[in-house]
């Protein structure tokens, strides 16, 4: 549960995404690289954003498409908004979690695509971030994700 997240992974998890923030084009720069590896890893996720199943993960097509974009830098801000009530307002995020768990439901999604999303985020912290993304900052993320994830899961099985 998201509650469980400690103090020290919650500041590793913090730090590093401030850091990226710091990126010039942050958004679409993490976003499109979050995506790709997504979308190359789990080919059948691109259906659910509106992509056929057969499109090549690096045609222009796809990389410059306003729709890829745009689903890529929502899916960032929500991370952070998710960051952001990681302290006092942790009972309503795990609550807003289990809400969104049940409306990925109806998006089509399926609770093994969770990892792979988790998959797809640590590459491209890594990739970004390079040194900074040190092995104890990729275990808070790994935690972080997990916890958020968990929440969702729940929610969509216990349906
Ligand atoms: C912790 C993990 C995740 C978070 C925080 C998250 C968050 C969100 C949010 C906030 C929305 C906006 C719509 C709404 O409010 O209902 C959304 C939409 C969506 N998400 Fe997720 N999501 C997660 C994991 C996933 C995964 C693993 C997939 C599938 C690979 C996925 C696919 C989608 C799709 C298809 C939509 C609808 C987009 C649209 O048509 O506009 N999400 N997600």
């Amino acid at each position: 549960m998201v509650k469980e997240l400690n103090y020290t992974t919650i500041t590793h998890v913090m730090e590093s995404w401030e850091s990226m923030k710091r990126t010039k084009n942050y958004e679409t720069v993490a976003g499109s690289k979050l995506f790709r590896r997504l979308f190359d890893k789990c080919p059948q996720s691109k259906t659910l954003f509106g992509f056929p199943i057969d499109i090549d993960v690096d045609s222009p097509e796809l990389l410059n498409s306003k729709r890829f974009l745009a689903h890529a830098v929502y899916l960032l801000e929500m991370i952070d908004t998710a960051l952001n009530m990681l302290g006092p307002d942790i009972e309503l995020l795990t609550d807003i979690m289990t809400e969104l768990g049940k409306k990925h439901v109806s998006y089509g999604v399926k609770p093994d695509m969770f990892p792979i999303m988790g998959d797809a985020l640590i590459y491209m912290l890594r990739d970004v971030l390079g040194d900074e993304f040190t092995d104890a900052t990729e275990e808070a993320w790994k935690e972080t994700y997990g916890a958020l994830s968990a929440d969702m899961i729940r929610s969509m099985v216990s349906k």
